[in-house]
């Protein structure tokens, strides 16, 4: 099974990240760039990082109506990034206009993922305030299903549902998995936690590390870190 550990870089300007990125001298890690990096340093920040090497994850989370995402979609696909991410949340229909919009003349394309539901959302949320009724687990199983069946590569979702996603869907149906914490930092606004050996464990396929390894003392002791307790 393949196994990545990806380094979620919310930084808000891209001399930030590109400080950030000069301290990992021997590896290149996967390096997911989010809105935030996204609307600070635009398409450039993208072609920059891939230019030093890394693969890029590029999360801006479409979600709009399928003409929209699939002309996005469209220009996306013209940054080389490795892999970009909708919200299952816009249905199948949407899914599909993603993938049509991303796929380049010559066959190729990134890996298409779908977020299920964000790994800050608790139960509780899910019912009081977006009026979902059913477990947790049974939505996200739900909008995974709906991902697999629009032909996306896989979703995004909390470890603890990986296990569920890969019976009902294969093991090649991919998991990316954020909301992972050492055992000994803070969980800060994440809800749905584990540690990157119990998300290996449980059968992740990526796992999406920020703070911890962003705002540690040592950011490259920390992704080694990761990576070690990630392949046990
Ligand atoms: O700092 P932290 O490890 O919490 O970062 C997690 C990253 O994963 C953030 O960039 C966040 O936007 C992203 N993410 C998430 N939950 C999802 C989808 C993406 O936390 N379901």
């Amino acid at each position: 099974m393949n196994r990545e550990v990806i380094v979620a870089c919310d930084f808000d300007s891209t001399s930030t990240l590109l400080s950030f990125l000069d301290q990992f001298e021997t590896v290149k890690p996967f390096v997911k760039i989010g809105m935030e990096m996204f609307y600070a340093g635009g398409p450039q920040v993208v072609r920059e990082v891939k230019e030093r090497g890394h693969k890029i994850f590029l999360d801006l989370k479409l979600h709009d109506i399928p003409q929209t995402v699939r002309k996005t979609m469209r220009v996306l696909s013209n940054l080389d990034v490795d892999m970009t991410n909708v919200h299952c949340a816009g249905g199948i229909s949407m899914m599909e206009a993603a993938l049509e919009g991303l796929s380049r003349p010559d066959g190729s394309r990134p890996l298409l993922i779908g977020v299920t539901q964000l790994t800050s959302t608790s139960q509780e949320t899910l019912e009081n305030e977006l009026l979902i009724t059913a477990p947790m687990p049974e939505v996200v199983a739900a909008y995974a299903a709906n991902a697999h069946s629009a032909g996306l590569d896989g979703v995004v979702c909390s470890p603890l549902e990986v296990q569920t996603v890969h019976q009902e869907l294969g093991d090649n149906f991919l998991t990316v998995t954020p909301g992972i914490r050492f055992a000994d930092s803070a969980a800060d606004d994440q809800r749905r936690i584990t540690t990157p050996d119990k998300a290996y464990e449980l059968g992740s396929n990526m796992i999406v590390v920020g703070r911890p390894i962003t705002q540690a003392t040592d950011p490259v002791a920390a992704y080694n870190r990761c990576v070690k307790e990630f392949s046990r």
